[in-house]
């Protein structure tokens, strides 16, 4: 009895002063956390992009090992340096502050050689042009180089303030400017138009609204603007309807006029053909009795 007396005041005053440094502690990270909200210990500020993929790691390596065994002639690539160097790129950065030069050490370990008159660009045709190279093998795009390949459909993006990357959330492509995502692509697409050389096709959609290659597109700010007009001879646009679909957009329509000023005004040869007919057996291959794969219609 003469215990429980003796003790209980004791461990009820200690209590209160636990609770009152509690409560202080609880206030003072409150009051930091409200004016300095990049000092916040939870840092997972919410993306509307999907989180980096899971096995990420995994599937980059694995990636970068098969594509050597499909193509002998990229050369040795170090894989899990490759992985390396993408976690160095965004880890502990802002997932909106990425920039093409944090990919610089990953783009030099990546660098391959393009054969001359195999480049195919695309902007809006994204299902058509792949399955055009997988029927043809004649021409390769971003995706068939080691970065396209290795990199594709792939989500990643780094923790501000932690290291190894978010699998919550990552920024959407066009959530901002400078995003993991959108500055790896520019990077992989710069790289690809330098190293192109000779005549580099274009596949474009003349079936879409609007503008036939929009001022914000990779093909415009990056792929254009980045090839060597020395190395290449000409930029060959080929204008794709669907074959189910509107005429929107053809060679001598507006919109493709002024992409051929904004071609010639980085010096290089333009040249352009309405639904290229190698394609367009591709699509009749696909709806054979549509009128326009009519043998006597198509040209
Ligand atoms: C691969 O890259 C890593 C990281 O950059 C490096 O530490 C390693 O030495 C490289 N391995 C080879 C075989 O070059
Ligand atoms: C062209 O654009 C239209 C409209 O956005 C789209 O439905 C169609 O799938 C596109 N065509 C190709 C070949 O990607």
């Amino acid at each position: 009895m003469s215990w429980h007396r003796a003790s209980r005041p004791v461990i009820t005053d200690h209590w209160l002063r636990s609770i009152q440094a509690l409560v202080l502690v609880v206030l003072v990270v409150n009051i930091v956390n409200a004016h300095a909200p990049g000092l916040q210990k939870n840092p997972s500020k919410k993306y509307n992009g999907a989180g980096t993929t899971y096995n990420l790691r995994n599937i980059i390596i694995g990636r970068c090992y098969h594509y050597m065994s499909l193509h002998p002639g990229v050369g040795d690539k170090n894989c899990s340096g490759i992985w390396q160097e993408l976690v160095d790129a965004v880890q502990r950065k802002d997932p909106c502050k990425i920039t093409e030069e944090d990919y610089k050490h990953l783009a030099l370990m990546a660098v391959q050689t393009i054969p001359c008159d195999k480049t195919l660009l695309w902007s809006r045709t994204n299902d058509l042009v792949h399955r055009y190279t997988k029927a043809t093998e004649n021409f390769i795009t971003l995706e068939d180089t080691f970065l396209g390949f290795v990199f594709n459909g792939l989500m990643w993006c780094g923790k501000t303030f932690r290291p190894g990357m978010n699998f919550k959330c990552c920024p959407a492509w066009n959530e901002c400017d400078h995003n993991s995502i959108l500055s790896f692509w520019k990077m992989a697409s710069a790289a690809f138009a330098r190293a192109s050389c000779g005549s580099v096709n274009v596949m474009l959609n003349g079936s879409a609204d609007g503008d036939i290659a929009r001022k914000e597109s990779i093909l415009r700010t990056v792929e254009i603007p980045t090839m060597d007009p020395t190395r290449v001879s000409e930029v060959n646009v080929w204008v794709i309807d669907d074959i189910q679909g509107e005429d929107k957009n053809s060679c001598n329509s507006k919109s493709l006029l002024e992409l051929q000023h904004y071609i010639e005004e980085h010096k290089l040869k333009y040249s352009c053909i309405d639904n290229y007919r190698p394609v367009q057996a591709l699509q009749c291959a696909e709806n054979p009795n549509h009128a326009a794969c009519n043998r006597c219609n198509y040209q």
